[in-house]
């Protein structure tokens, strides 16, 4: 269901950031001109701090999501997650998030705390998060002004 993205998903990934429901989400509320995109990309895929899933359905000719890990370093990764818009709100997104967040920890070793930055009105996300894992992160220093932040811990053995 999850696999590494290639310079083929370049176009797709392009598009799904630019889905204006999915734009609304961003901490910039901007649209990615392609050019830029293009130029992130090209680095993004091979770069060790950054892992990028592509989300496949059986049922799906193509691919139907994304979810992104940063690696920030300290033991701690951001994640961003978007479903095209026929595949939100079929409990797909809280599955992305939990199997990327297993990928994640499984790709780096030393990484300990997945953090999401949602903003506020974003209710299906902060559920998704939540069913997924993830418990609301009160520390001040990770504050983002309009965003709530959700943070999820590797497993240790013996967890639940
Ligand atoms: C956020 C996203 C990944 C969630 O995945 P999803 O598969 O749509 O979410 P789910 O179907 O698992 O739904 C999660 C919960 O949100 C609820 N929900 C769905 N749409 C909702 C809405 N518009 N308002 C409030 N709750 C909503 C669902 O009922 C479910 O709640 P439940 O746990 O009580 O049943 C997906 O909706 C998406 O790609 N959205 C656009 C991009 C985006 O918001 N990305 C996240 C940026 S931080």
């Amino acid at each position: 269901m999850l696999r590494r993205a290639t310079g083929e998903d370049s176009r797709f990934l392009l598009e799904l950031r630019n889905d204006p429901d999915v734009v609304a989400t961003t901490s910039t509320q901007r649209v990615v001109a392609p050019e830029e995109h293009c130029a992130w990309f090209e680095s993004a895929v091979s770069r060790p701090d950054v892992l990028i899933l592509i989300v496949e359905h059986p049922e799906a000719e193509g691919p139907v999501g994304y979810v992104r890990f940063q690696n920030g370093g300290s033991g701690m990764a951001e994640i961003s997650i978007a479903l095209v818009s026929g595949w939100r709100g079929r409990s797909l997104g809280t599955s992305v998030i939990s199997l990327g967040c297993l990928c994640a920890m499984n790709e780096w070793s030393d990484l300990e705390q997945v953090l999401a930055f949602v903003r506020s009105d974003n209710m299906a996300s902060v559920r998704a998060f939540d069913r997924a894992g993830f418990a609301l992160d009160q520390d001040p220093g990770m504050s983002r002004e309009g965003h709530v932040v959700l943070s999820y811990s590797r497993p240790r053995p013996g967890d639940q």
